[in-house]
């Protein structure tokens, strides 16, 4: 049984202080928040969970074994590090910090604690999107073009990061893990539209190896709720769409044959598309957030690293957060990793 305490009990919170009551490995013992009525919320719903208003007295508890931190981006690093240095295992929200190279340290200082860190990069533990990259990596879609995704809405504003640091996190994740690797360069353009601090839009191009464009779509400024990624191969292409809970992912056996018909005036030749039928295949409609708590203990107990959402894993999605940043600071000027 793996003694949990939640710091942060603000919109998010609440959800890993419900999975870790509910999960057989682990049980909820402390919950703090700077803030009362999100304390006497709390003690509302789970009587018997102690809650503090000061972080700390979960830190000094020996009975903790794991943290979780679900607190502004601003504080992810610091209270982090805190609590692997004094021997707790850290499940930390996305992005593990606002630099990449506090990542590595947070990495090293938690491969000398022979502590887990792990980062809510909740998105790999969505069936649809495990999905995706079994499509990818059995070879189904052939040899990837391009891909592109959609996260918009009206809202949730925040105040301490830009659109691109809240949502983007989510997509890069995604595409690294879909594709077992990290962008080499970017491109991007935001748009200030609320205020002159922060981005409320961004439009990022990534390119990944193997000759892979991406493109990702960021917004709390928009009238639609949509999740969405798209996939283009040489053979099959994939929509996903999270909010379709009937079917969130149809494979288009769809794609583009080149005949040899020589036409002097059109080209050497002609391009012919080829449109087979369309699949849903059944998804299991598992909480991602469970499935993350899950292998979060499961690493724990084990003593394995948490390979799909590790340190490392968190580090590769800050520094193209800092190079899409960059990019947009000089207009959408080519970034390199
Ligand atoms: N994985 C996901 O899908 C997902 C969804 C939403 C948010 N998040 C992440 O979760 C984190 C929190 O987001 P949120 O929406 O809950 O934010 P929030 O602002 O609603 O909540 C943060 C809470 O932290 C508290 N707090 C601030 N400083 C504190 C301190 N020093 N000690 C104790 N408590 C303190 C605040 O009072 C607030 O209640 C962010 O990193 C966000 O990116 C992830």
């Amino acid at each position: 049984m793996i003694s949990i305490g939640v710091i942060g009990c603000g919109h998010w919170g609440p959800n890993h202080v419900r999975i870790f009551s509910q999960l057989a490995g682990s049980r909820v013992l402390m919950c703090a928040d700077v803030d009362e009525k999100r304390l006497a919320a709390m003690s509302a719903l789970y009587p018997q969970i102690q809650t503090t208003k000061n972080y700390q007295d979960i830190l000094r508890n020996p009975s903790i074994d794991a943290v979780v931190v679900a607190l502004p981006t601003n504080f992810h690093f610091r209270i982090t590090q805190e609590a692997i240095s004094v021997g707790k295992h850290v499940l930390c929200e996305k992005p593990l910090s606002l630099s990449a190279q506090e990542c590595l340290t947070l990495q090293d200082l938690a491969i000398r604690q022979n502590r887990l860190l792990m980062v809510g990069h909740i998105f790999v533990f969505n069936q649809g999107v495990v999905k995706l990259r079994e499509y990818i990596q059995s070879g189904e879609l052939g040899q990837i073009h391009y891909a592109h995704s959609q996260r918009t809405n009206l809202g949730p504003f925040r105040y301490d990061v830009n659109a691109l640091w809240d949502l983007a996190p989510h997509d890069i994740s995604i595409f690294n893990y879909l594709f077992d690797n990290a962008p080499t360069s970017v491109s991007a353009r935001g748009h200030k539209c609320l205020g002159d601090n922060l981005e409320d839009l961004a439009f990022a191009t990534l390119d990944y190896p193997n000759n892979i464009m991406v493109n990702i779509h960021v917004s709390w400024l928009d009238p639609k709720k949509v999740r969405e990624i798209t996939i283009v191969g040489d053979r099959k292409m994939v929509a996903w769409n999270d909010l379709d809970i009937e079917g969130p992912i149809k494979l288009y056996d769809k794609h583009v044959e080149k005949t040899d018909v020589y036409y002097a005036t059109y080209g050497e030749f002609q391009l012919l598309s080829r449109e087979g039928s369309i699949m849903i295949p059944k998804i299991g409609i598992n909480e991602p957030l469970k499935n993350q708590a899950q292998y979060f203990l499961d690493c724990i107990v084990n003593n394995k690293s948490p390979v799909f959402a590790d340190a490392h894993k968190a580090y590769d999605v800050v520094r193209t957060l800092a190079a899409i940043s960059e990019s947009m600071n000089r207009k959408g000027e080519m970034v390199k990793l």
